[in-house]
């Protein structure tokens, strides 16, 4: 039997995510041989654009090898440009003569199709509705759409969003994007506590004192000043990213590992979540660092041109969620984000409390802390207490170290789209949000981000650990820094 066709189409094809994203990652998964046979790619985009020029604005991102160009070529023959309004039939119409084209090639197999949608949300709306009524299977193969954030800007346009996408697609075509999903150590949460006997008993308001989920870059937001302003630090990563990994860290062990049973439960976590309060929440917005000897450091968020003088956008924030059920009552989930911080990383940080009947000399003993470190340099490690090695009887902290760069040197851990897009094509849910899902996180944060539109955050200077009354705050809230250790990934 034949392979079926496949074709993966990219609207918004002479963009900025397109370009750097997505077709590099088409690309590496092509020149793995991950991707089905017989697949074609196709750009779609208002502009009059020959398919030299479309891969002239990729090309750079893909990195192709000497030794690749047999397979570049190749890759480049299976690719496809359609010029064409979003809100008009017409150029929808030439996408569906071209599909028709490549079943035909296929000894009439029906084409499956892969529309990804990386457009501005002013023609979301538009171009969902020309899809369906021009570019759909005929129910020999399968449709699956695959879109980006921003999902709507607050719960009443994220429903609007929502429901127009529930008249014209079935929940199992949608494949709503969140990159976080696709990593490693995000990944991997769910092994470690539902693969392991040792984590799953002690996880919980009993031995856990409090959970830190920490998303930090060390550079501004040059060049998307214009997009963030309108977003800002909540929207832009702690809606999305940093909820999906509390979800995974906090919901029950689901039946199966079923995409729907997998999603109940991380909305069941959603439910249960209580309003934040404005005094659980700490906003900053980065003013330059002077001093700094580079000039991208040098300047605030609100020397951008692109940003309005009196913005109150937050380029950081941190916020103290609840969970109100049993296993999560009392335990503070603190999540930290921010731009032109001190360094990059993103991690999870499950902190214990401390050890009862202490026995040692006060002070001595720290708290053990499972850390699941999402990037850079993906690791697991337990921070805990051990004799000091050698004569006497003192204790000293340690760790006991799962680093990926050691542990599994020979292994290339893809990029998040890669995982993600094949997982698209294999029909695998499991990473993707669920419209509830979505809704419940909005609901989360809608009533929180309107009352912070009064507030003006706090400066903190650029390449700083944001402001210190986030430190003040986590502190409130139980979370123990002693600052006597440091992890350090392995040298190789
Ligand atoms: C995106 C945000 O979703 O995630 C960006 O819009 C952020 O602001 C990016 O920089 C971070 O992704 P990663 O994979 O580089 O950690």
């Amino acid at each position: 039997e034949e392979d079926p066709p496949y074709v993966f189409v990219v609207f918004g094809a002479s963009g900025d995510l397109a370009k750097k994203k997505i077709y590099p990652t088409l690309w590496w998964l092509f020149r793995d041989a991950l991707l089905p046979n017989n697949v074609n790619f196709v750009g779609y985009a208002r502009s009059a654009l020959s398919m030299e020029q479309l891969k002239a604005s990729f090309e750079k991102y893909c990195k192709v090898r000497e030794s690749e160009k047999e397979t570049w070529d190749r890759f480049l023959r299976k690719c496809a440009y359609v010029q064409g309004k979003y809100d008009d039939a017409e150029g929808f119409k030439c996408l569906q003569k071209l599909i028709d084209g490549m079943q035909t090639a296929a000894n009439n197999i029906a084409v499956n199709r892969l529309y990804y949608l990386a457009l501005p949300p002013s023609v979301f709306a538009d171009v969902t509705t020309q899809l369906k009524e021009n570019c759909m299977d005929k129910g020999d193969s399968w449709t699956r759409v695959i879109i980006e954030k921003p999902f709507g800007h607050d719960l009443q346009s994220s429903r609007v969003l929502s429901d127009h996408l529930a008249r014209l697609f079935k929940e199992d075509q949608l494949y709503r994007i969140d990159h976080y999903l696709g990593k490693e150590m995000v990944q991997n949460l769910m092994v470690l506590r539902f693969g392991n006997r040792i984590f799953n008993p002690s996880w919980n308001r009993d031995n856990i004192g409090s959970v830190l989920i920490t998303f930090k870059e060390d550079f501004g937001t040059e060049g998307r000043a214009g997009y963030f302003d309108q977003s800002g630090i909540i929207r832009d990563v702690m809606q999305n990213h940093l909820m999906q990994i509390l979800t995974l860290v906090a919901m029950e062990k689901p039946a199966s590992l079923n995409a729907e049973d997998i999603r109940d439960e991380k909305v069941k976590v959603l439910k249960a979540i209580s309003d934040i309060k404005l005094e659980d929440v700490v906003v900053g917005q980065y003013i330059g660092d002077g001093e700094a000897s580079d000039e991208s450091r040098r300047m605030g968020y609100k020397d951008d041109s692109e940003v309005p003088r009196d913005s109150k956008t937050p380029t950081y924030a941190m916020a103290v969620l609840h969970i109100k059920n049993e296993r999560w009552e009392g335990v503070p989930f603190i999540l930290r984000c921010g731009k032109a911080l001190n360094e990059k990383k993103a991690e999870v940080r499950v902190q214990y409390k401390q050890v009862n009947g202490d026995i040692y000399p006060a002070g001595d003993l720290k708290r053990t802390e499972l850390v699941m470190r999402v990037q850079p340099n993906e690791a697991v490690y337990l921070k805990m207490m051990t004799k000091k090695p050698g004569m006497g009887f003192g204790v000293e902290e340690t760790e006991l170290d799962l680093s990926y760069s050691s542990r599994y040197k020979d292994t290339r851990l893809p990029d998040a789209y890669e995982r993600l897009f094949l997982e698209v094509f294999m029909g695998s849910q499991i990473n993707f949000v669920r419209t509830d899902e979505l809704d419940y996180a909005w609901r989360i944060f809608t009533p929180l981000l309107e009352k912070l539109e009064k507030v003006t955050p706090t400066q903190y200077k650029f390449g700083s650990r944001g402001p210190p009354e986030a430190d003040e705050l986590m502190r409130r809230h139980g979370f123990v820094f002693t600052g006597t250790y440091k992890w350090n990934p392995p040298k190789l």
